[in-house]
Parts: C-alpha cells; sequence; structure tokens
C-alpha cells in the first residue's frame, strides 16, 4: 500500500503554503516540463499524480480528453473545484495500480510523483500498455543525486573559502529514503540514474529527452535558493517514445 503523504492535514497545509509563494516547481521544474509537451490537439491525456490538476487543466484546452488521477482526496478536491472541465475525469487511483485503468492515451504526462513509486519497472510498463502506438510519455521526478543519501542532514558542506559543495552518500543503495518534509518519514524511493534508464528502455520506450533543469539569473533573483542548483541538479525530466516491448 502506497504512502499517502498528501491527505495528512498539517503536509497538506504547509505544502499548499509552499506552492502559493515563489517556489521550486513554477520557476524551475514546470517551465521546463511545459517545453517539452507536444501538441496536444484532438489527443487523450492521462496525468499521473496529477495533484490540483492545473496541467489537466491547461491540457484540456486543446486536447479531446484529459484523465488525471491521484492517490490523495484533498489534491483531487482542490482539483475538481479549480480545475475541472466538461473533458476532464479525475480518479483517486494509486499509480501502483494502474492496470486498473481502462482506456487508450497519446499522452502521459507526470510531474514529481514518479519518486513516490516503490515499483518503476511495473509503473512504466503500465505506461506502455496504456499509451497508443507512437505515444509520448513525459515525467519528472527527483534528480538521483538529491534522493541518494540516507542521512539527510549532512548534504550542503562549506570549505573554509566558503565554497559550498554538495555530498552524496549511498548512491548505489536503491530503495526507500525516509525523508522530512514539513512532517517526518515522507517514503521516497531512491534510484539510480541507470536504474531509470534502464527501466525505460525495458518497458520498451525509446528516450526522445532527458532534461536537468537549470534556473536562469531571472528565477534566481526571484528565489535566491535556486542557486543551489548550479551545484546540483533537484530534478530530473525523461521524455520517451512508445517503441515495442523487448523480448528478452
Ligand atoms: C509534488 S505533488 C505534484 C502534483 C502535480 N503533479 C503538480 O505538478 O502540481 C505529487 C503528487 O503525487 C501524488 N502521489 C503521490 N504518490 C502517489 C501514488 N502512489 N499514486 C498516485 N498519486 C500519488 C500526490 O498525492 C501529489 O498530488
Amino acid at each position: 500500500m502506497s504512502q499517502n503523504i498528501f491527505d495528512d492535514p498539517f503536509f497538506f497545509s504547509s505544502y499548499q503554503e509552499l506552492r502559493e509563494g515563489a517556489n521550486y516547481n513554477d520557476l524551475l521544474e514546470q517551465p521546463a516540463m511545459a517545453a517539452l509537451v507536444p501538441d496536444l490537439t484532438g489527443k487523450s491525456v492521462l496525468d499521473i499524480g496529477c495533484g490540483y490538476g492545473r496541467n489537466c487543466l491547461a491540457f484540456s484546452q486543446k486536447a479531446a480528453s484529459v484523465t488525471g488521477i491521484d492517490i490523495s482526496s484533498r489534491m483531487l478536491n482542490v482539483a475538481m473545484k479549480e480545475n475541472c472541465g466538461g473533458n476532464i475525469r479525475y480518479l483517486r487511483m494509486d499509480m501502483e495500480e494502474l492496470d486498473r485503468l481502462d482506456g487508450e492515451y497519446d499522452f502521459i504526462y507526470s510531474s514529481l510523483a514518479f519518486h513516490y513509486a516503490e515499483n518503476l519497472d511495473k509503473l512504466l510498463s503500465d505506461c506502455h500498455r496504456l499509451l497508443k502506438k507512437d505515444g509520448i510519455i513525459l515525467f519528472s521526478q527527483e534528480h538521483p543525486i538529491a534522493t541518494a543519501s540516507i542521512n539527510t542532514d549532512y548534504r550542503y558542506v562549506k570549505d573554509e573559502e566558503g565554497n559550498v559543495f554538495f555530498k552524496v552518500a549511498d548512491y548505489q543503495k536503491e530503495g526507500i529514503r525516509h525523508v522530512r518534509w514539513f512532517v517526518d518519514d515522507v517514503i521516497h524511493q531512491h534510484r539510480t540514474f541507470s536504474t531509470i534508464v534502464n527501466s525505460l528502455s525495458e518497458a520498451g520506450f525509446i528516450i526522445e529527452k532527458c532534461v536537468e533543469p537549470c534556473p536562469g539569473k531571472k528565477e534566481i533573483r526571484k528565489l535566491p535558493r535556486l542557486r543551489n542548483e548550479i551545484i546540483k541538479p533537484s530534478f530530473i525530466i525523461f521524455k520517451a517514445r512508445k517503441g515495442e516491448t523487448q523480448c528478452l
């Protein structure tokens, strides 16, 4: 059973507050994702971990139909209240159970949710099955360098001259990470870069683009902490096309 941390009341209100101010999503990750969205005119779209549904609403302006799924009823309540439309449906569903979903999609999108999935191989093979021929998957997740260290307290270090470094440990130890993010024990999954690439390829995807978003001066002026992204990226994005499933 997957963790549903966004339904924790304190976590939810803290996350809402975060998204209302200058934040990493709007200044860094969302623009990089938006630049990779294909033309959606007349297409069917699935958004996995759709949260507030803001992207579902944007996709619905051109797409024929949009399905947003999320495990959190608090997030979906906002989506249904603020970002609904005649061609959008929201479903409460765990992405680990995508085999329960019907339909065929031209485009699968997921912003900052895949690092919550325990079984990436199953998730990607479900996505492959749900996509039409030549369908596209576009997803972002926390960067493997950012998820690696088990002890989260010692990540940034300064030398005597004031230079800042990011300390990485445990990179090759894949699996659960217990992270403090507003509350203790938020569960993320750490996977190496090669595991993600090989999972995509073994599910039958052909990678078209991989992006590690980097802020410009304008974004750093709005949120100075983003300067740290030059030391190490927080997010990684993959865009891939459905190919044939490999016969091993
Ligand atoms: C960081 S938020 C991103 C929300 C949205 N994609 C956006 O860009 O604004 C991650 C979302 O993934 C959802 N999520 C986490 N684990 C999930 C799971 N196992 N199945 C479905 N959704 C999940 C959360 O409830 C949350 O809404």
